[in-house]
Order: C-alpha cells, then structure tokens, then sequence
C-alpha cells in the first residue's frame, strides 16, 4: 500500500515515520509512506501557496493551483484521494478497514484559515478526526496512515487487533501484568487460573459490560 502525504510542513513527520511500528512497517516494505511539500508546485514568487480570503476576514487561504497541480500529479486510476477537513465525515476504526483495501491514498493536508473551497471539486473523500479544530491536517493525516498501517497483513500479529476496541462494536476486555498483587489491587483470579475457556468467557462478558458501561452507543 502506498500513503502520499501533501503537506507544508513536512518536517513534522520525521519522528512519526521513524519510530516504533511505522518504522518498522516501512523498512519491511508493508507500506510505503511519502512526504510531499507542494509547496514546490507553487508557481508564484517565493513558493507563494497561500493568499487573504476574497470578502475579507482574518487568516490565509490555501490557493488552488499548487494543491490541485500536486494532486494531480500523483494521481492515478488506484489513488483515493482523502481531504482532511473538520467537515468530512467523522474517522472512525471502520473506515480504517476500509481504507486499508486501497492500493494508494493521497492525504491532503490543510493549514491556517484552510483552503479554497474549489479545491473539494478534485477530492473523493473528506475525513475529520473528531469535532475539534486543530492548526493544520497533519495530525490528522498521522492519525489515519497509523491506524491503517497497524492494520496491514504482517505488521502486528492479527491476534493483537482482533478483540480490540470498536471491533464488533465492542470494546476491548480489561488487562493486566506482573504483578498480581499491586498494593492490594488484585489481578481477577480467572486469570491467574489457567484455564482458557474460562479465561475466553471471562472476557467475552468483560468486553460487553465495558462497553454498556462506557460507550453504549456503540450496542445501539
Ligand atoms: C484551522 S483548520 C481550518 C478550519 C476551517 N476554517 C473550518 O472551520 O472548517 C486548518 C486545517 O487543519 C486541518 N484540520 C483541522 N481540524 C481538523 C479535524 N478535526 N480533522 C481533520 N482535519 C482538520 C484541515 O486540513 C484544515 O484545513
């Protein structure tokens, strides 16, 4: 799978893509991720990409020409081209499953006041990451390639994310490790036991009382 990412600040990448699982998905080539600053399809002088709102008001536009250049040329009949925006469509474990079907996404940045409003006529998809508004799309952009990653055949064992939270509605069952006995915060004996049909049951309803308890919306 592939993952462009256009972008004016590219440098706030460089840690995300190189630590931990990401690092290790790329090296593996499970994923090829791309940072693009299009800035360099700017054609105005200095690299200008950005520019005051017509009608007046605070803040600067994202121009058309070196986003929709940008995309345009990285495009191809497999690309999905994704629009971060706190307009689009609330992000959820679900569209992660299905972006991960897609052979090459094109994640586009905003930033600032944000874009012109043409640029959505070159998009198929707008994502929002939750109803809060943040400096630019990185994040977002971060948010969605490391949910998708984790996600892709070989990059952690399937086990890991098959009882996870918001899998089948549900959330995922409580945890523990060494020790059993945390200053009198006792591990449940069910899993000290060693029996793992008992251990599977006990979690099956530990999943369904989570979730009653915390997000009940999710067994609507
Ligand atoms: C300050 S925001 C612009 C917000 C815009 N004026 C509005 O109210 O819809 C700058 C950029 O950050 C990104 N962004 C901010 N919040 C986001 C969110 N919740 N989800 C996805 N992208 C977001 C978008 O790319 C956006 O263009």
């Amino acid at each position: 799978m592939k993952i462009d990412i256009l972008t004016l600040f590219p440098n706030m990448f460089t840690n995300f893509l190189n630590e931990s699982i990401m690092k290790r998905a790329i090296n593996k080539a499970l994923v090829e991720v791309n940072i693009i600053d299009f800035r360099s399809f700017s054609t105005l002088n200095n690299n200008q990409v950005d520019d005051t709102p017509y009608g007046g008001g605070g803040g600067m536009v994202l121009r058309c020409e070196p986003l929709v250049s940008a995309i345009e040329h990285y495009k191809t009949p497999d690309s999905l081209v994704i629009l971060l925006t706190p307009q689009g469509k609330t992000y959820t474990e679900k569209m992660a499953y299905e972006l991960k079907e897609v052979k090459h996404l094109i994640l586009v940045c905003g930033h600032y006041e944000g874009f012109d409003e043409r640029i959505r006529n070159f998009v198929d998809l707008e994502i929002s990451i939750g109803d809060y508004i943040l400096t630019g799309g990185e994040i977002p952009a971060m948010v969605i390639t490391d949910s998708i990653t984790r996600l892709i055949d070989g990059v952690i064992k399937e086990e890991s994310y098959q009882n996870e939270s918001f899998n089948n509605n549900l959330l995922d069952y409580p945890t523990y490790t060494k020790p059993a006995d945390f200053r009198g915060l006792k591990v449940p004996e069910v899993l000290l036991s060693g029996n793992h049909e008992q251990i599977n049951k006990w979690r099956k309803e530990m999943q369904l009382k989570n979730t009653q308890d915390k997000r009940n919306d999710l067994l609507k």
